[in-house]
């Protein structure tokens, strides 16, 4: 996964879809706190660590951790790109955060849960967040991921991607880690693409989900899939289908 990662770094945010809601959610929650110690595991290239130095004003500070240095250096031109200074780059592993003891007022991980050892990332979310420290997790469970266009029309793709966990899988993480669910919201999109879009994203793993094929079973696939769009949808240049992701947030 690792080479997965290095190999898309570079144009990782041309073929991912960034979700808004989660961010002003996320901001709501926090209203009450002043000068913002905030954390961003598994940050990849920064587009949602990006969205979050953009939200809020200059007592807010974010730290990126990823292991990838290759995403962490497509996250820095990026920021730096967009005149914004209130962060720093911390290459590190979710399992063993580089980060200090009751440091944060909040930890965000945004679609990479699946590739952590959640009891060891969340026991260091423990250690590493303040006292009133919040931790929310942005993911897709298993069934939301069966349910999207990729589940439901791209062979196999839901069935490869058992990383992926259900929220009840999730609860009985967060309880053995002594941690508390103050909340879960699960977010809905209409989602509208074109065929030649979706081909494009497959074609370019935009999921890491396609880089667990073995390469003639993804060509196959995606034959199938074009197929499969074809027969459901009449107007390929706008193909219309419903995404859900959930927001975990939890206390310690
Ligand atoms: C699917 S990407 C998501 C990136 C970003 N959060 C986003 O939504 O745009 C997952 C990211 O998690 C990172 N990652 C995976 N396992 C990790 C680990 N154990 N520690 C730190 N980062 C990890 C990968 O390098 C990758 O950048």
């Amino acid at each position: 996964m690792h080479t997965h990662f290095s190999t898309i770094a570079s144009k990782y945010r041309s073929v991912r879809t960034l979700d808004t809601k989660p961010i002003s959610y996320i901001k709501d929650k926090l209203k009450q706190k002043s000068k913002i110690k905030m954390a961003d595991i598994g940050c990849g290239d920064g587009r949602y660590s990006l969205e979050f130095l953009k939200c809020f004003d200059d007592s807010f500070y974010i730290h990126c951790v990823d292991y990838n240095e290759k995403m962490l250096e497509s996250l820095e031109c990026y920021l730096v790109e967009q005149n914004t200074t209130n962060f720093c780059v911390r290459q590190g592993d979710a399992n063993r955060l580089p980060l200090e003891n009751d440091s944060m007022d909040c930890i965000v991980t945004f679609n990479a849960i699946h590739h952590f050892d959640v009891p060891k990332f969340l026991s260091e979310s423990l250690r590493t967040l303040k006292n009133d420290g919040h931790l929310f997790v942005y993911t897709r469970l298993r069934n939301q991921n069966f349910r999207s266009i990729w589940g439901e029309y791209f062979p196999l793709f839901a069935e490869i991607e058992n990383r992926l966990y259900e929220l009840e899988e999730l609860e009985s993480h967060i309880q053995n880690a002594d941690m508390n669910i103050h909340s879960t919201r699960v977010f809905g999109y209409s989602r509208i693409s074109s065929l030649d879009r979706l081909v494009h994203q497959a074609q370019n793993n935009h999921y890491s989900t396609f880089a667990l094929y073995d390469k003639e079973i993804f060509d196959e696939s995606l034959e199938i899939f074009q197929q499969n769009i074809k027969k459901n949808f009449d107007d390929l240049e706008q193909i219309n289908w419903h995404d859900e992701n959930i927001l975990i947030e939890i206390i310690k």
